[in-house]
């Protein structure tokens, strides 16, 4: 996983595995500060002092398809990488924030990649989850509340195609207009 955004679609994944049903993700990009920072936030099952000791560690997962959980392990590496900090509190029966912050000009840097296409798939495929999506580059900020769409569209279902473009098309440009050419 080369993109930042393909790592928060990983992270994303695990908050919905553990039967979040809401989603806070926020991107905020500060150039003077050279930080980029992630927080994403859930209201899921969470985790034990215990299980949250083991996560971070590459050869521990609660699956069995799988020997190996490296959606967590991962994002820390490339956080830590940068010069960055990561973090993740979790409390069992109340859910778990993860935190990373990457040094924006460090050469090791992911890109952030196509945060549009990940978040419009994260809206789009789970309709039933409430989500929260901030983005904020330097000064500008854009929001994105499902409940917001909730209220315009009623019981239209997010995936029928019409709903479905408006929506990435909303994504897009609001991420135009803030990135204003900047490659992110
Ligand atoms: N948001 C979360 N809420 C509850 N448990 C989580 C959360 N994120 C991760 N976990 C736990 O940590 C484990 C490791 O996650 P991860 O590193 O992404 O690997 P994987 O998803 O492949 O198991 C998961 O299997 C799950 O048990
Ligand atoms: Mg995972």
């Amino acid at each position: 996983m080369d993109e930042i955004s393909l790592n928060i679609l990983d992270i994303v994944q695990n908050s919905i595995k553990a039967k979040a049903s809401s989603i806070s993700i926020s991107i905020d990009i500060d150039r003077r500060k050279d930080l980029l920072s992630i927080i994403i936030k859930d209201n899921g099952e969470g985790m034990s002092k215990d299980q949250l000791e083991k996560v971070e560690d590459p050869f521990y997962t609660t699956r069995t398809t799988r020997k190996v959980g490296l959606g967590i392990p991962f994002f820390k590496y490339a956080a830590i990488s940068t010069g960055g900090n990561f973090a993740i509190s979790s409390n069992l029966g109340e859910g778990t924030v993860v935190r990373a912050e990457f040094i924006f000009s460090h050469i090791d840097r992911m890109p952030l990649g196509n945060i549009v296409e990940t978040m419009h798939l994260l809206i789009t495929m789970h309709q039933n989850i409430h989500f929260l999506y901030t983005y904020k580059l330097d000064n500008d900020i854009f929001s994105l509340d499902t409940k917001d769409l909730k209220e315009i569209l009623g019981d239209i279902p997010f995936n029928v195609p019409e709903v479905s473009n408006f929506i990435k098309e909303f994504l897009l440009e609001s991420h135009n207009e803030i990135n204003r050419g900047s490659y992110i």
